[in-house]
């Protein structure tokens, strides 16, 4: 049992101090030991100025990623490897990312420019893994959640298009095969701290988690990319918590020929590249599921457990049947997932319960799924909206269908649902079904639209969905609703 938490900051093995077990990242980088490269704009994960790289024991194959240190209290990162910009040069030398920013005149005030390298760095440590070239598809996905005010995009994906990779020697080479073994050591060992302000528990079995659990109030800190948000704009504190990331079970992921099952420590990321083959579908729509930072570090079921109504991942988890597993010290249950929503953030969980994964069954049927935003990237849904379906010859053999940001929960029918199936796929069909759901659905108005607005939206996804299912299946689209 150990009672402080330790980490490597590039290749310095750090031990905090107990009372700054829950401060940010990005706090401690700057005020404790004066890496002050790591920039902070908006503290809240959006603008990526505060990019750094970690690695996970428990993630040993996945290269070193982004996040937003900003977002991270320092007790999700013990027995892990961050590297920050300052551990980008090499041998006191620009590396190859910042001489080729300087070279295309990649930056200007320069704020946000450590975060740009950091990403980059991101970016040119996966294709140096995964044997990839640099494309300007793959410099965009990797920098859309770093924002810059004064330059402009251009000169700096010019400047990444320019990179040499041969120039590059890994992170992993440079950093983690050295402090590999330490890492490992840490990541056995409990943790328990008691801080004046928190009380922070690490177990590194599941069996421990659940009798803490059982006794204790305790919030389970995830990716924390809400949380830290709480913690920075709203003062909040959790005076206990519970810490999962050193149980290996909880980042298991299962594909056989019934089911996908996503362990509970699974990130977004590694989710929607797993599941790519099966539900391709759902892995785009994570592509404009916030930035490449987030989905980093936050996980599928944190995304679930949240419980927002607009939260991007369940339209998809409730359409496709997923069912929750679902831990305690007395026993083990499964829980469809459109069970587990009972108002605004009201939940059929127990205090003593922990979701460990959720199963998804596979089908043969069809998926679409929309995401409605102010702007494509990087942005909070006002609407969201699911369908599973099955069309033989011409009527729906399988409908199911969610809407987000409609309620204080997502919406789903099962009613309207069961009465359009053996319906025929056309537009009549199709207004009909809409003008149900928008008899029943009750949006409220706010800053991400009004609810004349959202109904609207989800008047206009039927439509979508009509003409792009029809534009697969007939050589001419007829006009919508
Ligand atoms: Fe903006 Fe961290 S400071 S994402
Ligand atoms: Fe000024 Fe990007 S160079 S914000």
């Amino acid at each position: 049992m150990r009672n402080y938490l330790s980490f490597y900051i590039n290749n310095e093995l750090v031990k905090v101090d107990v009372n700054d077990s829950a401060m940010t990242l990005a706090n401690y980088l700057r005020k404790k030991k004066s890496l002050t490269g790591t920039k902070i704009v908006c503290a809240e994960g959006d603008c990526g100025a505060c990019t750094v790289l970690i690695k996970k024991p428990f993630e040993e194959k996945l290269p070193f990623r982004s996040i937003n240190s900003c977002i991270a209290p320092l007790y999700l990162l013990d027995s892990c490897q961050v590297i920050t910009v300052e551990g980008i040069e090499e041998q006191q030398e620009l590396n190859e990312i910042q001489t080729q920013m300087i070279n295309h005149q990649g930056s200007q005030c320069g704020y946000c420019t450590p975060g740009f390298i950091c990403a980059l760095a991101g970016m040119t440590e996966e294709v140096s893994i995964e044997n990839k070239n640099i494309t300007e598809q793959r410099i965009k996905n990797h920098t859309t959640g770093n924002l810059c005010r004064c330059t402009g995009y251009l000169p700096i994906i010019e400047a990444a298009k320019n990179i040499d990779l041969s120039k590059i020697k890994t992170f992993e080479k440079r950093y983690y095969q050295v402090a590999k073994e330490k890492l490992h050591e840490l990541a056995k060992e409990t943790i328990q701290i008691e801080a004046i302000e928190e009380s922070i528990f690490m177990p590194t079995t599941l069996e421990e988690a659940l009798i803490y659990k059982n006794t204790n109030e305790a919030l389970i800190n995830s990716g924390g990319t809400d949380v830290g948000v709480w913690i920075n704009k709203r003062d909040h504190q959790a005076k206990k918590v519970l810490i999962l990331n050193k149980i290996q079970k909880l980042y298991e992921y299962e594909d056989n020929k019934q089911f996908i099952k996503i362990g509970s420590k699974v990130t977004i990321h590694e989710a929607a590249d797993m599941m790519e083959s099966t539900f391709p579908e759902f892995s785009r729509k994570m592509n404009i599921f916030a930035s490449p930072q987030i989905k980093n570090k936050g996980t599928i079921i944190g995304n679930l457990a949240n419980g927002s109504p607009i939260g991007d991942s369940i339209p998809f988890m409730l359409v496709s049947d997923s069912i929750l597993n679902i831990a305690s010290v007395k026993k083990n249950r499964d829980l469809p997932l459109k069970n587990f929503y009972l108002g605004y953030k009201k939940f059929d969980l127990a205090e003593n319960e922990i979701i460990t994964s959720i199963t998804i069954p596979k089908t043969n049927s069809d998926f679409k799924l929309y995401k409605v935003s102010a702007r494509k990237d990087l942005d909070i849904s006002s609407v969201t909206m699911a369908f599973r379906y099955q069309i033989e010859h011409g009527v729906f053999k399988d409908l199911k269908i969610a809407i987000g940001g409609v309620g204080p929960t997502v919406y789903i029918n099962e009613d309207i649902e069961s009465r359009f199936l053996n319906q025929p796929f056309e537009i009549s069909i199709i207004e009909e079904m809409a003008n149900e759901y928008l008899s029943k659905i009750t949006p409220m108005s706010d800053l991400r639209g009004s609810a004349k607005f959202r109904k609207i939206v989800v008047k206009n996804l039927f439509c979508k969905f009509f003409d792009e299912v029809y534009l697969t299946t007939h050589s001419n689209s007829e006009a919508c609703i």
